[in-house]
Order: C-alpha cells, then structure tokens, then sequence
C-alpha cells in the first residue's frame, strides 16, 4: 500500500444474490483515497456508491456478499479483520454519515444520550464534556435550539435535521476518515452550502480525509479534489476535479456535466444520451455497461470485454475504448 493514501480498495467485487437473480453492486472496481484529500464518488441510482462505502467499514447489509478484493485502511485488510477490531475502528476512526439518517439513529433513546453514549464509548468523554462538543457543532450547522434537540427523539425531527445531527455525531470524534453518503440530499439550498462548508471547515481543522457520496456533480465541483465517476458497478473514469470538468473522457461524465443547468443558460440542458438501445442482440453481458446509452460505441465496444480503467494522463483514468477528444 502507498503510504500517501489513507484507502485502497483493490479488485472489490460485491454482489447482491437472492434465489433467482444475481446483482453485480460493484464491479472489480480500484480506487485509492488519498490522505487529507475529499475524494467525490459520483453516479445515477443504483451505480454502486453505497455499496462501495459500506464495503469500506465492512457492513454489506444481507445477501450482499463480498466476491472478491481487498479493502485496504491504514494498510490493514478491512475485509478479514476480525469484528471485534473493526468496531474499534467503526464510528472513531471512519465515521459514515448514512444516505438514510433517520434509520441509523435509535428511535426509542434521546437524541443527547446517543451522541453522549457514542462519545463515551469511543472518546472517554462524561456526558457534560460531550455535549459541550457537540451543541456549538450543532448551532453551527443551522439547528438552532440544541438543547431541546438532545432532548428529542429522532421521530420527531425531520430528515434534514436527522442528517445535521448524523453530521455532528459522526465528527466529533474526529475520525480519519469521514464517509457522508449524500449528506445534504434532504436540504435546501442555502442549508446545503451550509453543510459542505461545515465539512470543509472541519476537514481542514483536523486532518480528516473525507469520501463524498453525491449525484450531484454541482457538490463534486465544490468540494472534491478527485472524482471517481461510477456506472453500473464500475468506475468508468477517475481524475482531478479540474480535469474531470475541463475535459470529460468518458462519454457518461460528459452525458453528467452537460446535465448540469448554468445560470447564464436560458435553456436548462437535458440529457445528451442516446437512447436507451438494449435490444441489441449483439451486445453481451460481460462488454462496456454504457453501451446501450452510447453514442459514439462501435463494433470493437460491442466485440470486446469491459474496457479496463487506464490512465490517460497522470491523475487522470478513463475506462472507454474510444475516450472523448481534448478540448
Ligand atoms: N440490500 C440490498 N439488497 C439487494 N440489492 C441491493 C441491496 N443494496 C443495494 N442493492 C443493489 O445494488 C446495486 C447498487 O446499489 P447502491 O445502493 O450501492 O447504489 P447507489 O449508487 O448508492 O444508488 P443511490 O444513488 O440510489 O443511493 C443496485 O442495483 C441495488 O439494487
Ligand atoms: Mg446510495
């Protein structure tokens, strides 16, 4: 392992199985985490993102089942450590803000107990000192009584506000690594801006490296220092944010950043993918997964296996015979 990456993860193959289908959630995939840096995972519904980070703390929710690869923290395989040792890890040094908040909070004790509980646990803090570490957090990511939040369960606060105290629980104990799975997802606007500058401040003061979860490309323009790109389980480009904007490669990133409404547009851009084609008998399983939303595929795309991920220029890798021109 690279000693300036805080994660690698190596051929990871996840795949979803029940007793008449087989769901390949991600896809052979490699992908490294450079320390102090926020790494963007961006893609449509269902591309793999989430299954990629919950790999990274080793909790595929049932019937996923891990088929192959390593996933690499501070070089130790996260994939074999025993449970005992993952919890050590888990919460205190990689912290996941979860896509659902409300579901990983505990319905039935305080909203103040289990940031305090947490605390304890991982922290050693009373419970006085971890509120005190908790509610100016709070204050400062726009939930403005915290006092009566700690006294609240989460049924009784919105999603937006679950996700503010997710937030909260999750850096206070100043992890290594933060994961934040669509963390601004239930926001308004000028609440979201909030909300990734809170990470960003706090990433700068500690250190913390930080994975985004988004399908939002106007977030990874923001936020991320590199982007990784996925589709159906694979990552098909991966670069600097600059690069990645500037001169899109693989015809899906450049499908995502045309997507994005512009302010001097008149006309907000849709789409500029093909039809979607999947009758195409010649097409196979096992061949490039965009394909059938290509418009530029041709006979070798259709003949040959998945292209692999190379890179292209340094810092930047695209998995795509025919990669777009430069700009
Ligand atoms: N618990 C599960 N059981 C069965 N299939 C699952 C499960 N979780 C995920 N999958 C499947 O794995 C694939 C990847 O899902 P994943 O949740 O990782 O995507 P995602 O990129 O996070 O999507 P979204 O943007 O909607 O959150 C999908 O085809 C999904 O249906
Ligand atoms: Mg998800």
């Amino acid at each position: 392992m690279n000693d300036d990456n805080l994660v690698e993860i190596q051929n990871l193959e996840v795949v979803f199985e029940s007793k008449d289908s087989t769901i390949t959630a991600v896809d052979n995939i490699n992908l490294n985490i450079p320390k102090n840096s926020i790494v963007g995972i961006v893609g449509e519904s269902g591309s793999g993102k989430s299954t990629t980070a919950l790999s990274i703390l080793n909790l595929i929710p049932d019937p996923g089942v891990v088929k192959n690869g390593s996933v690499y923290f501070n070089s130790q395989n996260i994939l074999t450590m025993e449970e005992i040792d993952l919890r050590k890890i888990r919460g205190k040094e990689i912290s996941m803000i979860f896509q659902d908040p409300r579901a990983s909070l505990n319905p039935s004790i305080t909203i103040g107990t289990q940031i305090s509980e947490i605390l304890e646990t991982h922290s050693g803090l009373s419970r006085k000192e971890a509120e005190n570490e908790v509610i100016p957090l709070l204050t400062s990511i726009g939930l403005p009584d915290p006092k009566r939040i700690l006294k609240s369960y989460s049924f009784q606060l919105s999603g937006g506000m679950c996700q503010r105290i997710m937030l909260a629980m999750a850096v206070s104990l100043k992890p290594q690594l933060l994961i934040a799975d669509e963390p601004t997802s239930n926001l308004d606007t000028t609440l979201q801006a909030a909300i990734l500058q809170k990470i960003r401040e706090l990433k700068n003061l500690y250190g913390i490296t930080v994975i985004l979860i988004t399908h939002d490309m106007g977030v990874i323009a923001q936020m991320a220092d590199y982007v990784a790109v996925m589709y159906k389980g694979i990552i098909v480009e991966m670069s600097n944010t600059i690069d990645l904007f500037k001169n899109p490669r693989h015809p899906y990133t450049k499908g995502l950043l045309d997507a994005i409404p512009r302010i001097d547009d008149y006309e907000k851009k849709l789409y500029s993918f093909a039809p979607i084609d999947d009758h195409d008998d010649n097409i196979k399983s096992d061949t490039c997964p965009f394909i059938p939303r290509c418009k530029f595929k041709t006979e070798l795309c259709k003949k040959s296996l998945k292209p692999a991920l190379k890179f292209i220029e340094e810092n930047h890798s695209v998995a795509c015979f025919h990669p777009l021109e430069i700009n």
